[in-house]
């Protein structure tokens, strides 16, 4: 505790004294005492009883006591010691604010007699209280761009102590940009200023802590703090940069449009407006850049925005220019150079320089036919081109570096295929790889190289003689592959004589269609067969020709009847034969002979006796070779004279006969003068072939008319070996005109 200590200068002295003069009652001088502030209740002040000059023991008696309710308040007396007290808490600061001195006044009062004492305590100072600040936290916002040796003023720190108590100096916490400087006023109160030491950069540091520390020159001394917060304000100081100053992408073609390409990036440490960096192309962009890309001015993102074609360009270089939103604004710029690679995309191109079609179908193989290049747009392995052909086609491709032939590679037929589809097929070395196929057409032309040819091997026509004039023989028809004129045929007959008539005379042929008619009514017995050649020639340039032989068979007509040999028919009446009386039955009486001018059947003949002549029951006649004989020996009651009629019939549809008439005449005469059966045959055998042939010719008839029956539709190409075994061979041996030889060669005789 402080100790109480009394204090009486000399002028207050003085003023006590004026005191007592001037005051009512007794008045014993002024007393002046002084205590610490923040002293404890019951601290004692001063002896107010010893100062006042009274005894202990009086002072009950005296009453004394504080006189007024101020000192009422904070001191109080104690009559057993006549001791000033403090009775509640005294903070000078309270009660005098920041005066330098605090002085209160107590009244102290005493009865018997009364008076009145003036007392003067002084509160003295303490260092009870520590430097503030007003704002404990403070914001100050300095721009970036501020200069240095700017000066920023702090606020003061108070401290309510007086004096030495009071504050004396400021500290700042250590910090790289910041000094302070503290001015003193004339009054003696400290403002503490920031300096700027060095230049601050809110990109680098946006913010400076600081603590402000008041320090007052109490013993021991008090502080308090301040925190300062500097916030570096943003200047638009930095420009956008890229991230490289050149982009480069690769990107292939054909690249779907909205594609994104690549970002560039752009960065500005600026703040705020500052550094919000927007993207547009810069003023070198060619329009086709503009067409072909876009670029966000947010993103930074560089899109396809149209076709991108590696035969158009193969390299871009698009300038992006980045600026920020500050005032004013700053910009970098970039290059972005942007390589088309090539994709497949175009197929290989087959372009035909000239084409020979139709094609004659004469052209040798290895001719040129046709000439055409390759092109495709792609580059490098897309571009390459192979040409193939279709196989299965008589053409080939023969190159010429990017040039091509197409050539025959064999000899063409029109007749066989007459239209080539002929397929190109080009493909590239892309991957994969793309192709296109060009169809030719090629037509054969034609060329006549084909002679007609008839339908058939052999024509044989069949004519029954007596025919009328102009009848159809046959038709020949001939056909000939090649086309156009080439194959419009047209038929003649070849020139030539027949029995001294040209051939023409006999039969004519319709130049068209081929059909054969005869000319005239032709006679078996005068022409049995007609070797007709005909010819037929196409409408080529030069003409093809083929010819055939068209044998036409004239068929018999039984015209004739049987011309009687034997007996002969003159106009005279025949000299009978005479047979003796005595002739036995098959007595030889005669043998008529006939013959037919017609052939085969109608030519075959038979006799018969015709019964209106004579008894019937005394001759009869070999039905087959008219020979007469008798049938039984002559009574004397047979006539002497017998006519015998004898029917020759030949074996024609319908038949015809000629009747021969013997007369016989009976007599007695001897027998050696009678006509002996083997005098016609010795006759005959004169001739030998005749009758050879005669058997051969009867022969022929019967096979023929068999063959007739059994094989229908047979023909004769040629006489040739008459050997008659079967059916077959008598077709092929035995023509119908032989028939008519044969029977001339009798006739003949
Ligand atoms: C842009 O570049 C800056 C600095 O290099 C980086 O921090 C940022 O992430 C980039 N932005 C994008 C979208 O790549
Ligand atoms: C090829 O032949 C067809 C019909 O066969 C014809 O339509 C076409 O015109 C011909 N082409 C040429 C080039 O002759
Ligand atoms: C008819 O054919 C024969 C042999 O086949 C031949 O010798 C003759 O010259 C040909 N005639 C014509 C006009 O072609």
């Amino acid at each position: 505790m402080e100790s109480v200590s009394l204090q009486r200068p000399a002028w207050k002295w003085q003023v006590l004294s004026l005191f007592l003069l001037c005051g009512w009652g007794w008045v014993s001088g002024q007393i002046h005492y002084s205590v610490v502030e923040e002293s404890e209740l019951g601290t004692v002040v001063g002896n107010v009883a010893r100062d006042l000059g009274l005894k202990v023991e009086e002072l009950p008696g005296r009453r004394l006591r504080l006189g007024s309710e101020e000192s009422l308040r904070y001191f109080a007396v104690r009559l057993d010691s006549g001791t000033l007290v403090v009775s509640q808490r005294l903070d000078r600061e309270r009660l005098c604010g920041a005066a330098a001195s605090c002085v209160l006044s107590v009244q102290v009062v005493t009865e018997n007699p009364l008076q009145l004492f003036r007392l003067e305590v002084e509160i003295l100072d303490l260092n009870d209280n520590s430097p503030s600040f007003p704002t404990a936290h403070r914001t100050l916002r300095i721009a970036e761009s501020a200069t240095v040796a700017a000066r920023f003023p702090l606020e003061s720190a108070q401290d309510p102590d007086v004096g030495t108590n009071a504050v004396s100096s400021y500290w700042l916490s250590p910090n790289s940009h910041f000094s302070l400087d503290v001015k003193q006023q004339p009054d003696g109160k400290l403002f503490p200023e920031l300096v700027l030491e060095r230049a601050l950069d809110r990109e680098e540091q946006p913010e400076v802590q600081l603590v402000l520390t008041a320090v007052d020159g109490g013993s021991p001394a008090r502080s308090g703090t301040a925190q300062i917060t500097v916030q570096v304000l943003d200047v638009n100081d930095n420009a956008p940069v890229f991230d490289h100053t050149t982009y480069k992408v690769k990107v292939p073609e054909n690249t779907p449009v909205g594609a994104v390409l690549l970002r560039v990036n752009a960065s500005d440490p600026d703040e705020g407006p500052n550094g919000e960096t927007q993207y547009s192309f810069g003023v070198h962009t060619s329009d086709s850049v503009r067409r072909l890309f876009a670029l966000d001015p947010r993103s930074g993102e560089v899109r396809v925005s149209g076709a991108l074609d590696f035969e158009e360009s193969r390299f871009y270089e698009i300038y992006v220019r980045a600026h920020d939103g500050g005032v004013p604004e700053m910009e970098g710029n970039c290059v972005l150079q942007v390589q088309v690679e090539d994709a497949n995309d175009n197929p290989p191109e087959v372009l035909l320089t000239s084409l020979l079609n139709p094609v004659p179908e004469d052209t040798p193989p290895e001719t040129v036919v046709g000439l055409f290049n390759v092109r495709d747009r792609d580059s490098g392995a897309n571009g390459d081109v192979s040409l193939e052909i279709s196989p299965d086609v008589p053409f080939a491709i023969r190159s010429l570096q990017n040039h091509f032939s197409l050539v025959t590679q064999k000899s063409l037929d029109r007749e066989s295929t007459s239209q080539y589809a002929v397929e190109l097929i080009a493909q590239d070395g892309g991957s994969p790889a793309l192709t296109t196929t060009l169809t030719l057409l090629l037509n054969i032309s034609d060329v006549n190289d084909n002679p007609p040819r008839f339908s058939q091997p052999s024509y044989e026509a069949f004519l029954q003689e007596n025919n009328p004039p102009g009848s159809l023989l046959c038709t020949v028809s001939a056909s000939d592959p090649d086309a156009g004129d080439n194959s419009r045929l047209v038929y003649s007959i070849e020139s030539g004589q027949v029995q001294d008539a040209p051939i023409s005379s006999f039969v004519h042929i319709n130049p068209d269609n081929g059909n054969l008619y005869a000319q005239r009514t032709f006679d078996f017995e005068v022409l049995q067969v007609l070797p007709v050649s005909v010819v037929v020639r196409d409408s080529g340039s030069p003409p093809l020709y083929a010819n055939i032989t068209v044998y036409i068979f004239v068929l018999d007509q039984n015209d004739h009847p049987p011309t009687i040999l034997y007996p002969a028919s003159d106009s005279d009446v025949p000299a009978p034969q005479r047979v003796p009386l005595s002739a036995p039955p098959g007595y030889l009486v005669a043998k008529v002979t006939a013959v037919d001018a017609d052939a085969g059947h109608n030519a075959w003949l038979s006799y018969r006796l015709l019964p209106q002549s004579t008894d019937p029951s005394l001759f009869h006649v070999s039905l087959y070779t008219g020979e007469v004989r008798t049938a039984r020996a002559f009574q004397d009651s047979d006539m002497a004279v017998q006519q015998l009629v004898v029917q020759v019939m030949d074996n024609g549809d319908p038949p015809l006969s000629t009747t021969a008439t013997i007369t016989v005449a009976l007599e007695e005469a001897a027998l050696e003068e009678s006509f002996k059966p083997q005098d016609f045959l010795a006759g005959a055998k004169e001739k030998p072939d005749l009758t050879f042939y005669l058997i051969i010719a009867l022969a022929a008839i019967s096979t023929v008319a068999l063959a007739t029956v059994h094989c229908r539709n047979f023909s004769f190409p040629k006489p040739q070996v008459l050997l008659i075994t079967d059916c077959a061979s008598a077709r092929d041996h035995f023509p119908a005109w032989w028939q008519g030889i044969i029977f001339q060669l009798g006739h003949v005789e």
